[in-house]
């Protein structure tokens, strides 16, 4: 399946200039959403063994969770600030303009253990550089990074150097 007949492009959100591609169209489509899940497990086969799945608020948790329950894996919820109950570890990361933190509970990862982390979008790498760095400040080793898209002209990969990452469709 072509995954880029099934997103829809929205001009000019959420400002002028910007084509927004929305998973929508995907996700309500039920053999369009069971192919791009079949097919994150394929990429996610090819990362080698992983003992658990982090994905990030939001849009990470729309993929990241089935994922995790299609290969029978745990399933770690990274959140925006002052959502997690228990106590977290915390990074910073860059927005368009200024910086948002985001935050994993201090428990989720085990030292040793070997993450796969997934969400919907690669643009700049900055959510996933905060993912990384959450996963590693409890000891967790990162096995790989995978994604529905992959903006290509912002070069989201070259801050992801040193890592294994895949992605299902590019623009
Ligand atoms: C979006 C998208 C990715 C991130 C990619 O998240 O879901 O997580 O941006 O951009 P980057 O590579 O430049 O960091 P966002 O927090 O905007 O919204 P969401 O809550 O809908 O996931
Ligand atoms: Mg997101």
């Amino acid at each position: 399946m072509d995954f880029k007949d099934k997103l829809r492009h929205v001009m000019d959100f959420p400002k002028e200039g910007i084509d927004f591609i929305d998973i929508t169209t995907v996700l309500q489509d039920s053999e369009a959403f069971r192919e791009c899940m079949d097919t994150f497990k394929t990429l996610a086969e090819k990362m080698g063994d992983f003992d658990i799945i982090v994905g990030s608020e939001s849009r990470g948790f729309i993929f990241g969770a089935p994922l995790a329950y299609h290969m029978n894996k745990g399933f770690v919820p990274v959140r925006k600030k002052g959502k997690l109950p228990y106590k977290t570890v915390r990074e910073e990361y860059d927005l368009e303009y200024g910086t948002d933190v985001l935050e994993m509970h201090s428990d989720a990862i085990k030292p040793g253990q070997r993450v796969l982390i997934v969400d919907d979008l690669l643009a700049t790498g900055g959510t996933t550089q905060a993912n990384i760095r959450l996963v590693e400040q409890l000891g967790g080793e990162v096995a790989g990074v995978i994604f529905f898209i992959e903006l290509m002209s912002l070069n989201g990969r070259d801050k992801l150097k040193g890592y294994k990452v895949d992605s299902i469709v590019k623009f």
